[in-house]
């Protein structure tokens, strides 16, 4: 992954493959390009003509915009690249955290391919750098296991990948100050688990089963001292996990419950976290139509963030515990699938009659949500891709939540929009709950096709630990992004959740929460 440095130096000596700048759009009626703070030293090189010169090239200053033009004279770096931050902020204002986060993405992923770059934008605080080194690790990301096809007969099969961007200083970074430090320190354990829960999700399918999820997720347990439990098929017919079994009896890997407990000597909270873990989902034998599988290896991004953000609160030490359950099957159609019809008695004891093998997210979380209960957490918030409903209801970029708390819904809307991800919170309509009545069961696996987030929330919400707090994130939108890059977002698996789960961790380490 590109390395972070922070650092005093003056932009003119630097030797580096390019000095990246910030430029805004200017209030008022003329609207002109306005250079951000942090390249004054640049801008005098150019006989403080700068603006001028972008606006020329075609600048405006609008988020995403990217300009490269020659350095001026004297300098060690080539090439200046000019990003957009968007709007100059109010007066008295600074540049917005999630601003900073996209400029330093967006620069990031133009530099693809380079050695080395300094980044000369605006740094209010440590909190600034914190964002922007944050906004460059996840913008420099990109998933090119399978791209560089390697050698087959001693013939290249493809074209390389570009690398990503190797290195970058971050200037104004104070490196000897504690904060500065830890907010670097910070930003890199997240990013990197962040684009870890990317990988996994980007894994293709055929090499991603629940088996070779849960060894990823030991591995990494065993490393940040993280205690891990696998459920497999025996233990988990013995425990009489019927949903998680239900879903992966179609396929030929079969399920896993993965249990990860980080714990702190000094934690007073405890938080339940719950990933929908689906490796591929086909729809079973209701199977999806071409159009609808080709990107359903992003079904675990779920149970990709629950881990990301496990790990990540291991190795920022945070004083709370975590536990992530991780619920990982395969939903195939085979002579062994579930059928359309089938009852299955879940792990809380309920029986639901399976009118729909594609609403398989549910069965699993259910049983994870169950289990997860019964340690008395403080709260569990599951993550799921669960419907396409959420989609249609929000669109591709932003996350729903459900909650039997409003007050927690609440709080975890806040907190996401603190670290920018996009949410919005959705009600759990109680007369939604009679269309999955079954006349053979305790309930149905769906219901109503209006309102079909919801319905599913109301399923959750059924398996949830009486008197416990529960929020559910429907990530079924952000969790994977089909279209172009954009600011950090990269192609694919974007780690939907991750940072919303770690600041939810830090504000109830810190007593901020109930
Ligand atoms: N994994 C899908 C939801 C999904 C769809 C995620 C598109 C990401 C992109 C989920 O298992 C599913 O199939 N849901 C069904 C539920 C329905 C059968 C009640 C859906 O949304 O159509
Ligand atoms: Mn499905
Ligand atoms: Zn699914």
């Amino acid at each position: 992954m590109t390395a972070l440095t922070l650092s005093t130096a003056a932009a003119p000596g630097l030797r580096a493959d390019a000095i990246v700048v910030g430029v805004a759009k200017g209030s008022g009626s003329k609207g002109a390009l306005v250079v951000a703070p942090g390249a004054e030293s640049v801008d005098k090189a150019y006989d403080g003509k700068l603006a001028s010169v972008l606006e020329t090239l075609g600048a405006t200053g609008g988020e995403g915009e990217v300009t490269k033009l020659p350095a001026p004279s004297g300098f060690k770096a080539p090439v200046v690249v000019a990003v957009g931050l968007g709007e100059v902020p109010e007066k008295d204002e600074t540049y917005g955290a999630d601003a900073l986060r996209r400029a330093a993405g967006v620069a990031a992923r133009a530099l693809t391919g380079s050695k080395k770059a300094a980044f000369a934008l605006p740094v209010e605080d440590a909190e600034d750098i914190g964002a922007l080194a944050e906004g460059a690790l996840l913008g420099a990301y990109s998933f090119t296991a399978y791209k560089d096809a390697g050698e087959t007969k001693g013939k290249k099969n493809g074209k390389d990948a570009k690398a990503p961007l190797a290195e970058i200083a971050l200037l104004g970074g104070k490196p000897r100050d504690k904060a500065y430090k830890a907010e670097l320190e910070r930003a890199v354990a997240v990013a990197e688990e962040l684009n870890r829960a990317r990988d996994l999700v980007n894994t293709p399918p055929n090499d991603l089963d629940p088996e070779a999820f849960a060894a990823v997720a030991t591995a990494a347990a065993k490393e940040h001292g993280i205690k891990v439990q696998v459920l497999d098929e025996k233990a988990l017919t013995k425990g009489g996990y019927g949903g998680i079994l239900g879903v992966g009896a179609g396929s030929e890997a079969p399920p896993r419950l993965v249990k990860l407990s980080y714990t702190h000597s000094k934690a007073k909270k405890h938080l339940a976290f719950v990933g929908k873990g689906i490796t591929y989902d086909s729809g079973g034998i209701s199977l999806k139509p071409a159009g609808h599988n080709e990107t359903m290896k992003c079904d675990m991004a779920g149970a990709a963030a629950v881990f990301a953000a496990v790990v990540a609160a291991a190795r920022l030490g945070l004083e709370v515990n975590v536990t992530g359950w991780l619920a990982l099957a395969e939903n195939m159609p085979s002579g062994s699938a579930t059928r359309p019809g089938d009852v299955l008695r879940m792990y809380s004891g309920k029986t639901v009659e399976v009118l729909n093998t594609d609403a398989e997210g549910r069965l699993v979380l259910a049983d994870a949500i169950a289990k997860a209960s019964e340690e008395q957490p403080d709260a569990i918030v599951d993550v799921a891709t669960l419907t396409g409903a959420m989609m249609v209801a929000l669109g591709n970029r932003t996350f729903g939540i459900m909650s039997n708390d409003d007050a927690f819904r609440t709080s975890v809307h806040e907190i996401a929009e603190e670290v920018g991800e996009a949410s919005w919170p959705m009600p759990l309509l109680a007369d939604l709950r009679k269309g999955m009545d079954s006349p053979t069961a305790d309930i149905a696996n769906i219901g109503d096709r209006m309102g079909g987030g919801l319905v599913a929330g109301l399923f959750l919400q059924e398996f949830v630990g009486e008197g416990i707090v529960w929020a559910h994130l429907d990530v079924a939108g952000p969790a994977f992004h089909e279209g172009a890059p954009y600011g950090y977002t990269p192609k694919g698996g974007t780690g939907s959740a991750v940072r919303t789960l770690v600041r939810l961790a830090e504000r109830t380490a810190a007593g901020d929460l109930g």
